[in-house]
């Protein structure tokens, strides 16, 4: 028997009969398809506490059937079994991918690997409930009113994006900051609102190599050490550490003591899940955090049971049909919701930088689209915004709409005028409205999924993170891509490092910049 070729979508047939399917797009029409009584049923899934709405989408069943037969040849599902069996599917870095092993225990790791991170999950609930209760004190006896975090990338903007999205779960505890840029006005702005005696640094990179990083921890630790009159002030209480390379936290002064650690399998744009979670455990508690890892535990087992008629398999597989065969290369998500405005950056990195790659799983050029461009901000202010390019715009994108059933931190009447409006923004854009001055002309036909949360909770959360990762998976599976790695930001992080040192830069029109700067 010959042995099967190994899946490359431009090898394969069905992507090509998918191809002939997209001839037939123009002429669907999506308000149509949602009359047919099977619809509602077919194109909608509950998850716990998440309902899916794809009805309005420019699929049909055959369109359908025909993307979930590539994902059966692509083997989606057999690559994320191996995920779960925490093989080496990041074989650029030689890596396996742990995310979902540090919330589902018994997948993704060896037991001995799962007592680690249990341990290590249980060292960091004992640091966020003492910093919680005021048992922590710094160095002047007082307990802590305030935490930094300080990271970029990975290592800020999950927790950020959580501690926003659940600020309603706080109750006690110290006020938990983020610095992320290199730009010193946000840290000395920070700053100058904080005591030393009372604040605490939270020093989160993966690698403890990231300059933006070690640029904000080193001005942290100036302020710390004159403020308290400390000679080693990252040996201090005031500061931990979190991190993959807990040698290199050593080597910066931290004690092992005050150093999380997580495993280097756990890639930064995942790592909310891992001690990189500090922050979020500090802001809502140890119940609540658990709440968040049981809500991604619940989509994980969802993913593996409902396979290729899950949820994360049926967005990821519309994505890639909007993407590769009507070429549409963006992609909107908007919250309706604004606690979850900073969620739009936090798929920007998971998805981008995940699958915005050219080279194949093997390192062949790839030869088709990968990942589209993530864009979007909360509505109702993205109606007043960019909504006009959706509805009359000569380019289209699918629009992901986020919103939640109920909302006890808002307000009734505001509520219902909240999902009011997304509601008719993804029927707005189903089925437009014709008008014979073409300036009132709404063409209609254009795609959304609703994702409805029973409500924000730490629960729904943890779904909703975790069913972005694996559409994000299920695309990079179908193009045969590398998910995990991340190459695409070593070169210019090594030429900052050259402009920095002073060495010679290539051109004319890169030395006037750099006199022009100062540099
Ligand atoms: O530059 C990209 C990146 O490597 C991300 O993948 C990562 O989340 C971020 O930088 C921060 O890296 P670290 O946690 O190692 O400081």
């Amino acid at each position: 028997m010959m042995a099967a070729m190994p899946y490359s979508p431009l090898a394969s047939k069905r992507w090509r009969r998918l191809a002939q399917l997209a001839g037939q797009a123009p002429r669907l029409s999506i308000a149509e398809l949602c009359q047919a009584p099977a619809r509602l049923a077919g194109y909608s899934l509950e998850v716990d506490g998440l309902y899916a709405d794809f009805t309005r989408h420019l699929v049909t069943n055959e369109i359908m059937g025909a993307l979930r037969a590539l994902a059966e040849e692509a083997g989606v599902m057999a690559l994320f079994q191996s995920l779960a069996a925490g093989e080496k599917v990041n074989l650029s870095e030689d890596r396996p991918a742990l995310h979902v092993a540090l919330r589902s225990p018994g997948l993704g790791a060896s037991a001995s690997l799962q007592q680690g991170f249990q341990a290590e999950r249980q060292r960091m609930m004992e640091a966020a409930k003492a910093l919680r209760e005021g048992a922590w004190r710094g160095e002047t006896g007082q307990p802590i009113a305030d935490v930094v975090n300080i990271g970029i990338g990975g290592s800020d903007l999950g927790p950020k994006m959580a501690c926003a999205a659940l600020a309603p779960y706080a109750g006690q505890g110290p006020r938990v900051h983020f610095i992320a840029n290199v730009d010193g006005a946000e840290i000395r702005r920070l700053l100058a609102g904080l005591s030393p005696e009372t604040t605490l640094f939270v020093l989160s990179s993966k690698s403890f190599m990231t300059s933006e990083t070690l640029a904000n921890a080193a001005t942290a630790l100036d302020w710390l050490g004159q403020g308290l009159g400390l000679a080693k002030p990252a040996a201090s209480r005031h500061v931990l550490a979190v991190t993959a390379s807990p040698r290199k936290a050593a080597a910066y002064g931290v004690p092992p003591e005050q150093t999380l650690t997580f495993h280097e399998g756990v890639g930064g744009r995942y790592s909310l899940w891992s001690a990189t979670g500090l922050p979020l455990a500090i802001a809502i508690g140890s119940e609540a955090y658990a709440d968040l890892l049981a809500g991604a535990a619940a989509m994980d087992s969802h993913f593996l049971e409902a396979g290729a008629a899950s949820l994360p398999m049926t967005l990821g597989l519309l994505r890639v049909w909007y993407n590769n065969f009507l070429g549409w290369r963006t992609h909107a998500v908007v919250p309706y919701c604004e606690r979850l405005g900073l969620l739009v950056a936090h798929l920007q990195q998971l998805d981008m930088e995940s699958n915005g790659k050219s080279a194949s799983r093997d390192g062949k050029p790839v030869g088709v689209a990968t990942g589209p461009v993530i864009w979007g901000q909360t509505g109702t202010n993205g109606q007043h915004a960019f909504f006009q390019w959706l509805h009359q715009g000569t380019q289209a994108a699918p629009v992901d709409f986020i919103g939640a059933c109920k909302d006890g931190a808002s307000l009734p009447e505001h509520h219902r005028q909240l999902n009011a409006s997304m509601i008719a923004q993804a029927d707005a854009l189903m089925a437009g409205r014709p008008a014979p001055d073409s300036h009132r002309h709404y063409p209609g036909n254009r795609p959304s999924s609703l994702l409805l949360l029973d409500e924000l909770s730490p629960r729904n959360l943890g779904l909703l993170i975790a069913l972005y990762e694996h559409v994000v998976f299920v695309q990079g599976a179908l193009w045969d891509i590398n998910s995990f790695d991340q190459w695409g930001v070593e070169l210019g992080k090594q030429l900052a490092g050259q402009i920095l040192a002073g060495e010679a830069t290539p051109s004319p029109a890169t030395q006037e910049l750099r006199r022009r700067t100062g540099l």
